[in-house]
C-alpha cells in the first residue's frame, strides 16, 4: 500500500518540490493550499484547495475531509517572510507571521492527530533564522520570532507524541530559490526537497524533536 503525505503550501516553492519528490517516490500526495497550480494538480492524488492555514474553520474542514484516512507524514511547509524596521515596527506584520509560521503548523498538527498513527512523522519546515544562537545580523523580528516559536511548538509536540510513536522534526530547507526570497537562494527547491526527504527518512523516535538543516547539519536553538 502507498504511503500518504499531507503537505501545506503545496502549490509552489519548496512545498511543490516536496509534492513532486514524494509523487516520484510512489507516495500518495495530498496537497493543501489556498489555490492550486497546474504543477500540483499533476502530482497530487487530491488537492484540498481553499485552505488558509491560519483559519480555524478551514483547518477543521481539512481535518473532517481527512477523517478516517491514515497519514504517514505531515509536512507543515506553508510560511511567510516579511521584514520590519526598528523605529517603525509593524506589529500587524509580526502578528501575521506568528499566525502563519507558528500557530498554523500547531493548529494543523493538532487537527490532524486522528489521522496519525504509530510510525507517522511530522516535519515542520522552519528556518535557521528561528535560531536565537545563530542570529548575528538582527532584524526580521516577526520571521525570527515566529520560527523560534515554531521550533518550541515542534519540540513540545515531539515530547507529547513520543508515547504514541509519532516523531517530529524541525527542518531548515536551506536558502532556496523561491518567490519568498525573490528566487535569489543558493539551492533549487528540488535540492531542498531531496535534503528534507533524507532528514525525514532519518527521523526516528530516538532523535525526535531535533532541529536540522536539510544538508544534515544539526542546528543550535
Ligand atoms: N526559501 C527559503 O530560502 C527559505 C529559507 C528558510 C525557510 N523557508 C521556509 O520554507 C517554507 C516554504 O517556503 P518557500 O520558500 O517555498 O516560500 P514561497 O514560495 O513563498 O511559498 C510559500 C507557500 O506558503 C503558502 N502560504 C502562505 N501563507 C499561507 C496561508 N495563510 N495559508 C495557506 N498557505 C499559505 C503559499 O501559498 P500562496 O501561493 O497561496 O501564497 C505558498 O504555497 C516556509 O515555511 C519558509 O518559511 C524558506
Amino acid at each position: 500500500m502507498k504511503s500518504t503525505v499531507v503537505i501545506t503550501g503545496a502549490n509552489r516553492g519548496v512545498g511543490l518540490a516536496l509534492a513532486e519528490h514524494y509523487f516520484d517516490a510512489g507516495w500518495r500526495v495530498l496537497g493543501v493550499c489556498r489555490q492550486s497550480s497546474e504543477e500540483l494538480d499533476r502530482v497530487a492524488d487530491h488537492v484540498f484547495d481553499g485552505v488558509d492555514v491560519t483559519k480555524a474553520h478551514d483547518v477543521a474542514r481539512l481535518a473532517e475531509a481527512l477523517n478516517g484516512q491514515a497519514v504517514d507524514l505531515l509536512i507543515n511547509n506553508a510560511g511567510l517572510l516579511r521584514d520590519e524596521s526598528l523605529g517603525s515596527i509593524d506589529f500587524d506584520s509580526i502578528r501575521e507571521q506568528m499566525e502563519i509560521n507558528a500557530y498554523a503548523p500547531l493548529r494543523v498538527a493538532e487537527a490532524l492527530l486522528p489521522t496519525l498513527k504509530k510510525g507517522s512523522k511530522i516535519a515542520n519546515i522552519t528556518s535557521r533564522m528561528g535560531s536565537i544562537a545563530d542570529n548575528d545580523s538582527g532584524g526580521r523580528y516577526g520571521y525570527r520570532a515566529s520560527k523560534a516559536a515554531l521550533n518550541a511548538f515542534g519540540k513540545s509536540l515531539a515530547m507529547d507524541l513520543k508515547p504514541q510513536g509519532i516523531a517530529v522534526a524541525q527542518l531548515h530547507p536551506g536558502y532556496v530559490q523561491t518567490r519568498m526570497v525573490n528566487f535569489g537562494g543558493l539551492i533549487s527547491p528540488q535540492e531542498a526537497a531531496l535534503g528534507i526527504a533524507a532528514r525525514i527518512e532519518a527521523l526516528t523516535l530516538e532523535n525526535s524533536g531535533g532541529f536540522w538543516h536539510s544538508n544534515g547539519e544539526s542546528l543550535p536553538w
